[in-house]
């Protein structure tokens, strides 16, 4: 048995690349993103659109590369992205900052990164945004808490880079609300306006016209405080974490929606809870999404699932995807729910694994608590 166990865990976290789930636009795969990014042809992806794993200090759950060695690291996924792109394509990286280890001054990394990028690998800087987070939690505590000497971090860069100085993009298709201020103008221009030449030299007359929104700028401002999702609603009746560093739906949307059209190729280098698959799939894009975690990718499914569904079937899922089997969302929601012999096998092998491991650490504990509650459940 201990033969058996070990083969099928070969077999699920060895394996360079496996389809996780698959929906009408798209799939989540589990594998590292050097790998599956070189298995896609040149120049046939509209958009990379991803947010790394940051090179924080202090260690997050989901594993950072040291500072000094990230633009190394970071580049090597860069240079393929570049040669997978077609050229109008476009790369947006979200980088977080960081401050340098034990002392209130920040590390250049995030601005090393376009440098090293256009200098060195041939991409354009189209745009810098910024993400600002109005719901950021003071960090670090340190230098923003405790000894008060620094202001709470809230903004992340967020480098659009290109192929070409063209690539495509439609700003008609990403406008903002209009102002109070300028709805007025547009209903009612003679009222609240006297045509002027601006001390900048703008001349702007009275003719207004409603083009159905604001040109954007490059500071976006969204909360991340998405609580409401079939992803967490789900993650929390299965009983399992949810990914510890998503990014807010709006984010990938605005630029899936400025960047790409219907039917184009969006691809997540390190997906995490997949939330660019799920808004690219609502936006009728092809896509791809990769996570080198299989656990992760795993319950990124729930996104797909509605909040009705049981707790079993819900670990059915979770299991079905680590046990190597590939879930068609669809078909599951509309056939058969039954626990299949390998994923039950799977469960016994991890179960068996995790009881012969003796000491465990906090992470496997809490492994082992939802492989047991699983197997309560399923079998
Ligand atoms: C910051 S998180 C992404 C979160 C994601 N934007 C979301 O909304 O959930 C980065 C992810 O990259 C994954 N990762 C790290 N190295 C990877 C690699 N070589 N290939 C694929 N994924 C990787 C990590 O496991 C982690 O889940």
């Amino acid at each position: 048995m201990g033969n058996f166990s070990e083969y099928i865990r070969r077999n699920i976290y060895l394996c360079h690349m496996k389809k996780a789930y698959s929906t009408q636009y798209g799939s989540q795969i589990i594998g590292n993103s050097l790998d599956v990014l070189q298995s896609y042809p040149d120049e046939s992806i509209d958009l990379v659109i991803t947010s790394p794993p940051f090179a924080l200090l202090r260690k997050k759950e989901y594993g950072n590369e040291d500072q000094a060695e990230y633009i190394g690291w970071l580049s090597q996924f860069a240079k393929l992205v570049y040669n997978k792109l077609k050229p109008t394509g476009s790369f947006v990286l979200d980088l977080g900052g960081a401050y340098k280890s034990g002392l209130p001054v920040r590390s250049l990394y995030n601005f090393r990164v376009p440098i090293e990028f256009c200098d060195n690998i041939g991409f354009y800087l189209a745009e810098d945004f910024y993400w600002y987070n109005p719901s950021k939690l003071p960090s670090p505590i340190e230098w923003v808490n405790k000894q008060k000497i620094r202001v709470k971090d809230a903004v992340n860069n967020v480098w659009w880079f290109s192929k070409t100085p063209y690539p495509k993009a439609d700003v008609t298709q990403v406008l903002a609300p209009y102002s109070d201020r300028m709805k007025k103008l547009l209903d009612d221009p003679e009222s609240y306006y006297t045509p002027k030449e601006r001390p900048s030299g703008h001349n702007i007359g009275a003719n207004f016209i409603d083009n159905g929104g604001a040109i954007p700028s490059n500071l976006l401002q969204i909360p991340n405080s998405e609580s409401n999702s079939s992803y967490q609603a789900n993650c929390k009746k299965a009983g399992l974490s949810a990914h510890p560093a998503r990014f807010p739906s709006k984010l990938p949307e605005f630029f899936i929606k400025y960047l790409t059209e219907k039917g184009d190729f969006v691809v997540d280098i390190f997906s995490g809870s997949n939330t660019t698959g799920f808004i690219a799939e609502s936006l009728k894009r092809k896509w791809n999404s990769i996570e080198l975690d299989a656990s992760y990718a795993a319950n990124s499914s729930f996104r797909f699932l509605p909040k009705t569904l049981s707790e079993k079937d819900l670990l059915n899922v979770y299991f079905s995807i680590l046990a190597g089997k590939e879930i068609p969302v669809m078909d599951f929601l509309m056939n058969g729910r039954e626990v299949s012999e390998l994923t039950k096998d799977f469960i016994h092998a991890e179960k068996l694994h995790f009881e012969l491991s003796g000491k465990l650490n906090k992470a496997e504990r809490s492994k082992l608590q939802v492989i047991e509650k699983a197997a309560a459940v399923l079998f």
